[in-house]
């Protein structure tokens, strides 16, 4: 057992640990030969040989470090070095960029559940990370995503981490394979020994869906090998069936890669059981978009709130999409000014209360519209206005 303030290969100052999973344990230490004393902070995790530990853990470890050691993505642990110590016994030490933050499990557990949004900014930045790694020749396959091998950075970022169930597509695995990935979160094809990057995707939504919950996957109840998880909460419809389809029991039927469940996530493409995509009608939309401009108790998504060009820049036209009648007062002489400057503050709210939406998404498609409208018409319309206002003042004053 390594003692607090230890020194290895003269250069490793142990500090703290991070992880212990019985074969493997991970320590926070100080590079002592670190030029920046800054950054000097590095996560050793150490392999010891012998024993219980076999020689597929020790592939697996020196895999870790191989692919480690070729990535290069901003949101992966730069790799440090490799060494063995050959001291009572054999020792196998890997040495990574330290990521300050907390981990997603830690972070859950402290903070409790996480929204749709925080979840949903989780998930694309997840899945550039995994489009990153698969899309590589050859493809990186994780096989061990979890809220703990997540880490929310201080930069507000998410890291992956823990590259130690890898598959690399290069290093032909052999007729006995080995299992690795962690029950809950790991598709059923992974425990046959066939991961494909889609076992990815699916290991991300049983993630996200215990961020949502609170609840581990392998807790939840299981229908058909699907994860049942809507009467522990209540998202989006297009969210909802974004993470069923993600988390489909068999490969084919997910999404086929991280690029295309990103757009799809992105889009709010809503996906039905039999795969086909649809776009809502507006009577079968499922969220409290159109529950009137007086409302007090709706709450409106965060996402959309913000200061509103289109209805800054256009409040007589505006109105009428958006069916915001209060703009009306918009054509009043004096007072119609005011009536601009309250739509530019509260003119998102307001329109996502009066009518009905398909989807977040759309609603902020159709006001981007109007933004952009409102800088190219809008703006120069008004400034000419301005311009004949203000001659025809001189005009009347000299
Ligand atoms: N590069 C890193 N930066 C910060 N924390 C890390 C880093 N790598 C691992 N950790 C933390 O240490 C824990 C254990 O490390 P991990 O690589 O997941 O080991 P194991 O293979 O035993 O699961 C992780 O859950 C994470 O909290
Ligand atoms: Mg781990």
């Amino acid at each position: 057992m390594l003692q607090l303030q230890e020194l290895l290969q003269e250069r490793y100052q142990i500090q703290r640990q991070l992880g212990n999973n019985g074969i493997r344990q991970t320590w926070l230490a100080k590079d002592l030969q670190a030029k920046d004393d800054q950054n000097s902070l590095v996560v050793v995790k150490l392999l010891s040989f012998g024993g219980a530990i076999q020689w597929d853990d020790l592939k697996l470890f020196e895999r870790e470090a191989q692919i480690l050691k070729q990535l290069n993505h901003p949101f992966i642990p730069k790799y440090i070095d490799y060494f063995c110590i050959d001291d009572s016994h054999l020792w196998f030490g890997l040495v990574q960029e330290y990521i300050p933050g907390k981990p997603l499990k830690e972070k859950l557990h402290q903070e409790g559940k996480f929204t749709e949004k925080n979840t949903q900014t989780i998930a694309v930045q997840v899945l550039k990370i995994l489009s990153y790694l698969h899309e590589l020749k050859p493809g990186v396959l994780h096989r061990d995503i979890k809220p703990s091998n997540l880490i929310w950075g201080e930069d507000n970022q998410i890291y992956l981490v823990d590259f130690g169930a890898v598959q690399d597509k290069a290093a032909k695995e052999s007729v006995t394979f080995t299992v690795v990935g962690t029950y809950g979160y790991a598709p059923m094809e992974q425990f046959g020994g066939r991961t494909v990057p889609g076992s990815d995707l699916y290991a991300l939504g049983a993630t996200l869906i215990h961020l949502l919950t609170g609840i581990c996957p392998a807790d939840l109840p299981q229908q058909d090998l699907r994860i049942q998880f809507t009467d522990y909460i209540n998202l989006s419809l297009a969210f909802e069936n974004w993470l069923k389809k993600i988390t489909e029991p068999s490969p084919d039927n997910r999404f086929s890669n991280a690029n295309e469940a990103l757009n799809a996530l992105q889009s709010g493409e809503i996906y039905f059981a039999n795969r086909e995509i649809k776009h809502l009608d507006i009577k079968d939309v499922i969220n409290n978009s159109g529950c009137g401009i007086l409302n007090k108790y709706a709450q409106v998504p965060d996402d959309i709130l913000g200061w509103n060009w289109g209805a800054f820049l256009m409040p007589c036209l505006w109105l009428w999409t958006n069916k915001v009648w209060p703009g009306l007062i918009c054509f009043v002489p004096i007072i119609g000014f005011v009536m601009a400057i309250t739509l530019g503050f509260k003119g998102n709210e307001w329109a996502w209360k009066s009518r009905r939406w398909r989807s977040i998404e759309q609603f902020k498609h159709h006001q981007k519209g109007w933004a952009i409208g409102g800088m190219m018409i809008g703006a120069p319309v008004s400034i000419i206005f301005w311009l004949f206002s203000l001659s025809y003042l001189l005009d009347f004053i000299f």
